[in-house]
């Protein structure tokens, strides 16, 4: 599929073949339900509402359909070596680099980041693939020493088997290949859904893997909604479940997978962000690293950041500046090169934000800046049918309990929160909420700096750096609410893999460690 949009509707990649679903036969119609036949849905351009493409709706059968051929491929994708399967992938990473021009566009396009975010997103792709398809030729697991000098023992990884994926909007390149390019590197295959609001990046992405010629069953994708996607993660013959996106769908998953026994959820979700700027920060770098954290991405990041937790020393600088730089920050065509923030992704997702806006004014606070209804001459000509929102920028005084500082937006809503007193009491309110994904402090002070890595509740932690833009080579995750512990990018390895302790006997005799006896005594000892 190319930039063009064509009248064509795309369906779902199983099994090695492209298929429309039940009417297109060929496949096995078992549990189809007539209703779901024909349902399709659009593509939308969140800047301007205009259709991209159409792609069928996967149903419960659909994902029946890509779990069966992905069971039946995975013992002999298993048999394959770490680098024999890993080439597969090299092939996607060149292609991912020849057509990162046109496949950021393609992002900016379906999702509405900014082009620099587009082209971004297509480059932590490669990247995540680079680590995946490089990390083939490097050791995966330990030789470990024992007790007794005749045994070996070392720590072995395998494959888990079927992995489904459920992949955001947001990141609709590089979150797939967070998933993928590991479970597949590793031995297991894959059926994935991509988001409802970015199915032609997912259409894209497995036309790669056809591209790549991976062998049938390997890689599956259905695209669809909700539905598909639990039609994935309930059925029994998945072994991991790798979910990015919002913390309500994910503790859900969370809480039914872990009652399996032998099933695994490893679910990234949002977060309620909050950046300390001490006394002792430089201010040029305290406003700049909140404006990247707060409006890149029109605050629709797992890490953008929703709360600013100044102190009384520099706040009225740091407020001033602030709010000067969000009066005027671009908000625009997310393909012109001097937009800083595009469109939200969808209608409701503007009424959400505007609940929040709303819920803080009835909360006590204070509103700094209100661009939520930009003015008609903010709009770009012929894009009044998009998705806009400007930011809104608040003041308030803590307290534990509001609902506006504990509750994820996803948008670029943001509260200024004044501190006084030392570190301690920065932290205290930093942590003060459910979530505990990504944060940043700004000092010139190490001892502060100490102070919050090591006791500010997060998966990723940054000084004097926006709380945006980790590097696939960490591992990315939360605590609390944020993420059940199993971080993506590059610590998805272990969620996919399930590790064995193997001991080996080189002895005739059998020596037992911890000074067990091995003696066989009987009655007639
Ligand atoms: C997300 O916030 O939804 O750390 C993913 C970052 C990106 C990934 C963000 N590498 O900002």
């Amino acid at each position: 599929m190319s930039e063009h949009v064509t009248e064509q509707r795309h369906g779902h990649y199983i099994g090695g073949e492209w298929t429309d679903g039940p009417s297109a036969g060929g496949r096995p119609a078992s549990g189809r339900t007539e209703s779901a036949e024909s349902d399709s849905f659009e593509s939308e351009n969140p800047a301007t509402g205009e259709t991209l493409a159409t792609f069928e709706r996967g149903t419960a059968a659909d994902v029946d359909a890509a779990l069966e051929a992905a069971t039946d491929a995975f013992e002999e994708w298993r048999a394959l070596s770490y680098i024999d399967r890993a080439e597969y992938l090299w092939e996607i990473y060149h292609e991912l680099r020849d057509r990162h021009e046109e496949l950021g566009e393609i992002v900016s396009k379906e999702c509405g980041k900014e082009i620099s975010e587009g082209k971004a997103d297509v480059t932590e792709a490669w990247h995540m693939v680079e680590w995946a398809a490089g990390n083939a030729r490097h050791p995966h697991g330990d030789v470990v020493p024992s007790e007794v000098a005749g045994k070996d023992s070392s720590m072995r990884r395998k494959p888990r088997g079927v992995v489904g994926c459920i992949t955001p909007w947001n990141f609709p390149v590089a979150i797939p290949f967070w998933h993928m390019a590991i479970a597949l590197v590793e031995g297991n295959t894959v059926v994935w859904k991509p988001a409802e609001q970015t199915p032609w990046c997912g259409q894209i992405i497995a036309e790669m893997f056809e591209d790549a010629g991976i062998p049938e069953g390997v890689f599956n994708m259905v695209q669809g909604f909700g539905d598909a996607g639990a039609a994935i993660t309930d059925d029994d013959r998945v072994d991991t479940v790798l979910f990015t996106g919002s913390a309500e769908v994910g503790h859900e998953i969370a809480g039914k997978v872990g009652g399996e026994p032998g099933k695994l959820a490893a679910c990234e979700m949002g977060g309620k962000n909050g950046i300390v700027v001490t006394g002792e920060a430089d201010l040029d770098i305290a406003v700049h690293s909140a404006v990247m954290s707060s409006f890149k991405t029109t605050g629709q990041r797992c890490v953008s950041s929703e709360r600013l937790i100044v102190h009384e020393d520099v706040y009225d600088e740091f407020k001033a500046r602030f709010v000067d730089i969000a009066e005027g920050i671009a908000v625009g065509d997310p393909l012109e090169e001097d937009t800083f923030m595009g469109p939200v992704i969808e209608a409701d997702h503007v009424e959400k934000i505007r609940g929040y806006n709303d819920l803080a004014r009835e909360e006590g606070a204070t509103v700094l800046v209100d661009r939520f209804d930009l003015a008609d001459e903010e709009v770009p000509d012929g894009y009044a049918d998009g998705h806009w929102v400007g930011p809104f920028v608040y003041e308030i005084d803590y307290e534990s309990d509001l609902r506006c500082l504990n509750e994820e937006c996803f948008g670029p809503h943001v509260a200024l929160i004044e501190y006084s007193g030392d570190i301690e009491n920065a932290v205290e309110i930093h942590n003060d909420t459910p979530y505990g994904l990504a944060g940043a402090i700004i000092s010139e002070d190490y001892r502060q700096i100490n102070y919050f890595r090591d006791h500010a509740d997060l998966g990723l932690a940054y000084a004097n750096l926006p709380c945006i833009g980790a590097e696939v080579q960490l591992p990315f995750g939360g605590v609390k609410k944020s993420g059940n512990g199993y971080p993506s990018a590059r610590e998805a390895i272990e969620a996919v893999t399930e590790r064995t302790a193997w001991t080996m006997n080189n002895s005739t005799d059998i020596e037992m460690a911890q000074g067990l006896s091995a003696d066989i005594k009987t009655s007639e000892d």
